[in-house]
C-alpha cells in the first residue's frame, strides 16, 4: 500500500523563480532507465546514493554547474519559474479504462514520458483486454514504473490501488539515451509546497521539473526529451 512509510518531516519547498528547499534529511540517488534492444524503457536502475544531508537545495531551472544541486545559477539567467500546475486533485482528472478484475486510472497531466506504458500495444490494451493472469501482472508492473504517478491500476474487489508503498526519497532520474536527463522522481508521498503558500496533493509518486521547460511546473511535462 502507498505510504507505508512516514517521514514527517520530509518536505520539498519550491522557491520563488528558484531551487527546491528540500528538508528532512530525505535520501537522494540516480535512477537510470534502462532500455531494451528497441529502444523501450523495460526498468530503473538505482545508481549513486548522495550523501544524506537534513537540507539542501536542488536545481530547478537547468542551468546548474553542480547538477543536481544549486549553485545560484538561476539568479544571473534570471529564471522564470512561475508555477502553473492544476491544483484539481489527480482522481478528479483522471478518465478510468476499465478491465475485468483491474481498473486504471490515467490523468495526462502529469505525464513525464517515461515511456514504460507504450511497450508492445500499450497499458491500455494490456489493462481493457487482460486475458491472463501475466496481461494483469504486466499491467500492474507497467503501471507502478510509471514514476510520473500518471497511471496507477486499482483492484476492482477492494478498491485500492496495486503499487508499493515508496519509502519518502528522490530520484535524479537520467535517460533513455546518453546524457538525458529526466526530472526529479519524489517518492513516499513527500509534501510539495508552492511558493504561492499552498500544498500540492500529496501522492504516493510525482514527477517534477528538473530543466527549467516545462509548462507545467512545478511538475515536468516530458520537455527535457525536446532538444
Ligand atoms: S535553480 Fe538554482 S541553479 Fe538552477
Amino acid at each position: 500500500m502507498p505510504g507505508d512509510q512516514k517521514n514527517e518531516k520530509a518536505k520539498i519547498h519550491v522557491a520563488k523563480n528558484g531551487p527546491y528547499l528540500v528538508s528532512g534529511g530525505i535520501p537522494l540517488s540516480r535512477q537510470t532507465i534502462v532500455c531494451n534492444a528497441r529502444g523501450d524503457s523495460v526498468a530503473w536502475q538505482e545508481g549513486e546514493h548522495y550523501p544524506v544531508q537534513e537540507k539542501y537545495s536542488l536545481c530547478r531551472c537547468g542551468g546548474s554547474g553542480d547538477k543536481p544541486f544549486c549553485d545560484g545559477t538561476h539568479l544571473k539567467i534570471h529564471f522564470d519559474g512561475t508555477e502553473t500546475a492544476s491544483r484539481v486533485p489527480y482522481l478528479e482528472r483522471a478518465e478510468w479504462v476499465e478491465g475485468r478484475d483491474i481498473r486504471m486510472s490515467d490523468a495526462p497531466g502529469f505525464c513525464s514520458h517515461a515511456r514504460f506504458c507504450v511497450r508492445g500495444n500499450g497499458i491500455w490494451d494490456l489493462v481493457e483486454r487482460q486475458k491472463s493472469q501475466e496481461m494483469r501482472e504486466k499491467a500492474i508492473e507497467e503501471g507502478a514504473k510509471c514514476h510520473s504517478g500518471r497511471l496507477v491500476i486499482w483492484d476492482r474487489k477492494t478498491g485500492e490501488p496495486l503499487e508499493p508503498g515508496l519509502p519518502p526519497s528522490i530520484g535524479v532520474v537520467e535517460g533513455p539515451g546518453t546524457g538525458l536527463q529526466g526530472p526529479l522522481w519524489v517518492r513516499g508521498r513527500i509534501p510539495v509546497l508552492s511558493s504561492r503558500g499552498f500544498t500540492y496533493e500529496v501522492r504516493n509518486r510525482v514527477t517534477l521539473c528538473r530543466c527549467g521547460r516545462s509548462g507545467n511546473k512545478p511538475y515536468c511535462d516530458g520537455s527535457h526529451r525536446e532538444k
